[in-house]
C-alpha cells in the first residue's frame, strides 16, 4: 500500500486530497457532493447579496435559496412548516437556542452520561447559576433505557435533553420511546440529532421529537458554519439571540413569528444554500441507504482487526442499531499517539481522544485517554477500509 515516507509535519501544501483516507466523518463530512462546492462557488460568485436586506434581485435569489434549503431540510427531516427550521451556526447553536430559551428558573432536567459538551456543558452552566437542576442517567452498552428515563423524571421536569446517536459508540437511542416516556411524564423532549441527521431515520413530527438540533456538516453534508433547530408547533422558546432581521425594523423588540423569532444577524447564506444541495444530495439516496453504507464498512473493519489482541473494540456490535463509527485503543499506544502515527505516516484521517464527551468515556472505561475513533461517510470504499486496516496492523506491530 501506499505509505508516506514520514513522519514528519504536514505542510498545507503536503495534503494530497487525491492519497487521503479521510475516515473522521463523524467530526465533519469530508468530501462534500459536487453540488455543494458548486452551490458555494455560484453563491460566492454570482448571487453575493444579504438576503431578505435590501430588495434587489440578488438579495431577493438570496432569500428564495434560503426558503429553498428549509424546505429541503423539512422534508427530509419530517417537519411540515419550514419556518420552525430555524438556521444557526451549527448542532452547538440549535442546542444553545433550544436549551436556554426553553428552560425557566426551577425546571429538572433528565440527561445521559452519553452526552456532548453541546448538551452537558450549557446545562452545568445554568445548574451551577443555580437556575435548575439535573438528573444524569447511566447509559448501558452505549444506551439511554427509556425506563431509566422514566425513573429519573419528576414534579419539576421540563425537559429531558438527550442525544439521537453517540458519536463515540455510533449507538443509536430508541428516541421516539424516550420521548413517549418524556410527553407521559409532563415534559419536553430536545434531541442532539448531530450525528443521526441526513443518515437516522428521523422522522420529527412523526416521533414526536419537541425541539430538534442538527448541524449541517455532518451527515447532512454541507459546510461547516450551517444547522440550527428543529421545532415542533406549540413548542416556543425564547429567543436567546435577539437582533437585525430585515423586518419590522422600527419595532426596538426582536419579532414574534418564526423563523425570525430565532434568528438574528446575517445567515451564512452561501452555507446554507449549500447545505441544501446536500440534503438534497442525502434524499435521492435516502439516509437509510447511507447508513446501510457507512455501517457495513465499519462492520469490515471490526471483522479485520476481530481477533488481533491488539485492538481492543468498544462499544457497538449491533448494525441494525449503529452509525458507522468504530472506537477503539491499541496496546501500546495512547489514542493520540496511535491516530498521529495514521496521520504522518499514512495520509489516514481519524480521531482521537474524548471526542467531546467525557462521560460516554466514564461510563465505557476508557478514561482518560479515550479512544481512537474511525468514522465512515458516503463517500468511504472497501479498499479504503482494507488499505486502513493495513496500516493500523503495521503501526499496531511496530509497538515498544
Ligand atoms: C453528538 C454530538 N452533538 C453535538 C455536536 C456538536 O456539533 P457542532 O460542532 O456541529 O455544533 C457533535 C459534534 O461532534 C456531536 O457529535
Amino acid at each position: 500500500m501506499r505509505r508516506r515516507p514520514g513522519p514528519f509535519t504536514l505542510a498545507m501544501s503536503a495534503l494530497e486530497p487525491a492519497l487521503m483516507i479521510y475516515l473522521d466523518n463523524a467530526a465533519t463530512s469530508f468530501p462534500k457532493p459536487e453540488a455543494v462546492y458548486r452551490m458555494l462557488d455560484h453563491y460566492l460568485r454570482e448571487v453575493g447579496a444579504n438576503p431578505g436586506r435590501s430588495g434587489h434581485r440578488r438579495a431577493v435569489e438570496a432569500e428564495r435559496l434560503i426558503g429553498e434549503a428549509r424546505r429541503a431540510l423539512a422534508s427530509l427531516l419530517g417537519v411540515s412548516d419550514p419556518d420552525r427550521i430555524i438556521f444557526g451556526h451549527n448542532a452547538t447553536d440549535g442546542l444553545n437556542i433550544a436549551l436556554k430559551g426553553f428552560l425557566r428558573p426551577g425546571d429538572h432536567v433528565v440527561t445521559s452520561d452519553l452526552e456532548h459538551n453541546s448538551i452537558t456543558r450549557p446545562l452545568t452552566g445554568l445548574e451551577k447559576k443555580g437556575w435548575i437542576t439535573v438528573s444524569r442517567i447511566a447509559s448501558r452498552a452505549g444506551f439511554i433505557e427509556p425506563a431509566e428515563v422514566r425513573s429519573a423524571l419528576g414534579p419539576q421536569t421540563r425537559l429531558v435533553a438527550v442525544t439521537h446517536g453517540s458519536n463515540v459508540f455510533g449507538t443509536i437511542q430508541p428516541i421516539g420511546e424516550i420521548a413517549e416516556v418524556a410527553h407521559a411524564g409532563g415534559a419536553r423532549i430536545l434531541v442532539d440529532a448531530a450525528q443521526t441527521a441526513g443518515v437516522a431515520p428521523l422522522d420529527i413530527e412523526a416521533m414526536g421529537l419537541d425541539m430538534v438540533a442538527f448541524t449541517g456538516h455532518k451527515s447532512l453534508l454541507g459546510p461547516m458554519g450551517t444547522g440550527g433547530l428543529a421545532l415542533l408547533p406549540g413548542v416556543d422558546p425564547e429567543p436567546w439571540r435577539e437582533g437585525g432581521t430585515g423586518t419590522d425594523s422600527s419595532n426596538p423588540l426582536h419579532p414574534r413569528n418564526y423563523p425570525a423569532k430565532l434568528e438574528g444577524g446575517t445567515p451564512n447564506a452561501a452555507g446554507i444554500a449549500a447545505l441544501a444541495e446536500g440534503a438534497r444530495y442525502v434524499a435521492r439516496r435516502t439516509p437509510e441507504a447511507v447508513r446501510r453504507h457507512e455501517v457495513s464498512l465499519a462492520a469490515l473493519l471490526r471483522e479485520l482487526v476481530a481477533g488481533d489482541e491488539r485492538f481492543t473494540l468498544h462499544g457497538g456490535g449491533d448494525p441494525s442499531r449503529e452509525l458507522g463509527i468504530v472506537s477503539f485503543t491499541v496496546r501500546g499506544y495512547s489514542p493520540n499517539e496511535f491516530a498521529a502515527a495514521l496521520d504522518e505516516a499514512y495520509d489516514i484521517a481519524v480521531r482521537p481522544g474524548l471526542h467531546c464527551a467525557p462521560g460516554a468515556h466514564r461510563s465505557l472505561g476508557t478514561w482518560p485517554d479515550g479512544t481512537v475513533r474511525v468514522s465512515t461517510g458516503p463517500f468511504t470504499t472497501e479498499e479504503e477500509i482494507r488499505d486502513a486496516v493495513r496500516a493500523m496492523r503495521e503501526i499496531a506491530a511496530a509497538a515498544a
